[in-house]
């Protein structure tokens, strides 16, 4: 099974409001409710691709209650631990005559030692052998920056694969447990390992000394210029298919989700990273959030191409 842990999640409101103004009464056109954050997003675009998983984390208040009924109402099968603080609420405001877009967000919750020891264990009873966990975005407050590292070893002890997709202190924190891949962007590979984010050749070279540090596959995204897959000494580079670009939002997650479809369906490396390019950019060529479908990406994968980056 493909688990994910949200342990940050967010109830993502947009709301259309044409001549929007503070202090006055505003009515919205159009009310769109997305259930977000990063593992989140992962789970649905798992689920696009026709992959069943399971979407975990940490999830409260009537916020939380709205993502859970969502996410069950697209199929995706959750189980998340149920805290006393509320889960953020993030609301974008968008004017289509001004062209300006306004974003109302709440703080999220402050997480207890006893909940996240709960969700520890939580996560040890279902992870078996076998099976892929994805551990994705921000962490909120009342969790320490080395959670990821804690739960990555437990699901290593089980055998369970596990793939990281977080910046700043929490991935840092995270490297020591030796995740089995590791999807930084060239910003958050610069976290960890300095280099040129305008130059291709120095992402590769700052994937591969993350690579060789943790011994992890590294795949290092570099927006529209594609992605690099490292491992150890070996590195492949991918460049993304030329597409009307809609909204880059959930690239990075498509491609996350990509990778673990790609990952426990056995493909071989290069066809892994094809498909994981041609599940972002099919992302970035869709409006909002929304993801492509497997025949998507599939045709978008033939016109990726792919080959070794010598040196
Ligand atoms: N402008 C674009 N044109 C084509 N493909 C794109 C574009 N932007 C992103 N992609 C595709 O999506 C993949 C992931 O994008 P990116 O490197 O921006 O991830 P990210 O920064 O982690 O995104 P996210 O904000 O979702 O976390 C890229 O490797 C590429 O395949
Ligand atoms: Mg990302």
């Amino acid at each position: 099974m493909i688990f994910t842990v949200t342990l940050n999640p967010a109830a993502d409101y947009t709301l259309t409001i044409p001549n929007f103004r503070t202090g006055e009464v505003n009515r919205a056109q159009e009310v769109r409710f997305d259930p977000g954050g990063k593992g989140i997003n992962v789970s649905k675009a798992l689920q696009t691709l026709g992959m069943s998983n399971v979407a975990m984390g940490l999830l409260g208040g009537s916020a939380g209650d709205a993502i859970e009924s969502a996410l069950k109402e697209m199929g995706i099968e959750t189980d998340f631990l149920r805290i006393a603080g509320a889960t953020r609420t993030n609301t974008k405001v968008i004017d289509p005559e001004s062209g300006e877009t306004t974003d109302l967000n709440t703080p999220g919750p402050e997480v207890t030692a006893e909940e996240l020891d709960a969700f520890k264990k939580k996560l040890k009873s279902v992870v078996h052998g076998g099976d892929t966990v994805i551990f994705s975005g921000s962490l909120p407050a009342g969790v320490p920056e080395d959670i990821y590292r804690e739960l990555i070893h437990m699901c290593r002890s089980k055998a369970a694969k596990t793939i990281l997709d977080t910046s700043g202190a929490a991935l840092k924190a995270a490297l020591d447990a030796k995740p089995y891949f590791i999807k930084p962007n060239t910003d958050e590979l610069r976290t960890v390992v300095e280099h040129d984010p305008e130059v291709a050749q120095e992402v590769v070279r700052a994937a591969r000394v993350l690579s060789l540090e943790t011994g992890a596959y590294v795949l290092a995204s570099m927006g529209g210029e594609g992605a690099v897959l490292i491992k150890g000494r070996q590195a492949l580079y991918a460049k993304a298919p030329e597409i009307v670009v809609h909204s880059t939002v959930g690239a990075g997650d498509a491609m996350v989700a990509a990778l673990a479809a790609a990952e426990t369906s056995g493909m071989e490396e290069a066809d892994l990273l094809r498909f994981a390019v041609a599940a972002g950019s099919a992302a970035a060529a869709m409006p909002g959030s929304s993801c492509g479908d497997i025949g998507d990406v599939l045709n978008l994968a033939e016109r990726v191409i792919c080959a070794p980056v010598l040196g």
